[in-house]
């Protein structure tokens, strides 16, 4: 190939890769958890995030809690995503104080109708117990309603819920591994 020839194939791959990058979607994924620095399944679901491109993390127990802080990420993102342990059936307190205070000031400005919200959450359960009949009694669905009445009433588009059952069980790694896999699957046809 000349040089001629070769630059222009370098041009053009160029082009269609930065075409690529401006039509895809972004995701801003909001971690609440704790004690991050203890956790394996909420860590590895982060980690298979980091690898999805146009994806941004944030840990809402360790940034400034602050509008400002999240308004441009939150206004470029299709997907909102919400991501916990799932603690006492719901998720850890700072979760619902960034939706009283900084979602609550974001459905006013820059406006939330449109994009679609994914809870993706972690339980020391296993599938079984989260049946009618079974330890839990009722399922994530049932138990994350409150979630999906937040985007209802707010006009987001509600996603079926992530989770990663079983991570209290003696082979949680496997379910971890497995379900950080199936995470990363997830958000790559999210942003596409
Ligand atoms: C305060 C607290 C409450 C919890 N409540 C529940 C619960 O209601 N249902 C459940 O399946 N697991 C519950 N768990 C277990 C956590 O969901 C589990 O440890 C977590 O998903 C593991 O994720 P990590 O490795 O990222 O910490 C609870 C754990 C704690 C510390």
């Amino acid at each position: 190939m000349s040089t001629k020839r070769r630059f222009q194939y370098l041009l053009l791959t160029l082009a269609s890769q930065i075409k690529i990058h401006a039509i895809m979607k972004h995701i801003l994924l909001l971690i609440a958890h704790p004690k991050l620095q203890e956790s394996k399944a909420n860590k590895a679901l982060i980690d298979a995030a980091h690898k999805v491109q146009n994806v941004t993390v944030k840990d809402i127990y360790a940034e400034p809690f602050s509008v400002e802080n999240y308004y441009d990420d939150f206004k470029r993102a299709d997907t909102i995503i919400f991501q916990f342990p799932f603690y006492w059936g719901s998720a850890p307190s700072q979760m619902k104080k960034w939706i009283d205070e900084i979602f609550m000031a974001f459905c006013e400005n820059p406006g939330v109708t449109g994009k679609s919200l994914l809870i993706a959450t972690t339980t020391g359960s296993e599938y079984e117990a989260y049946r009618a009949g079974g330890r839990d009694q009722f399922t994530i669905d049932e138990l994350l309603r409150p979630y999906q009445f937040t985007a209802l009433y707010s006009g987001m588009d509600y996603l079926t819920p992530f989770v990663v059952y079983s991570t209290a069980a003696p082979n949680a790694e496997e379910y971890i591994y497995q379900g950080a896999e199936e995470y990363r699957k997830l958000l790559e046809r999210l942003v596409e």
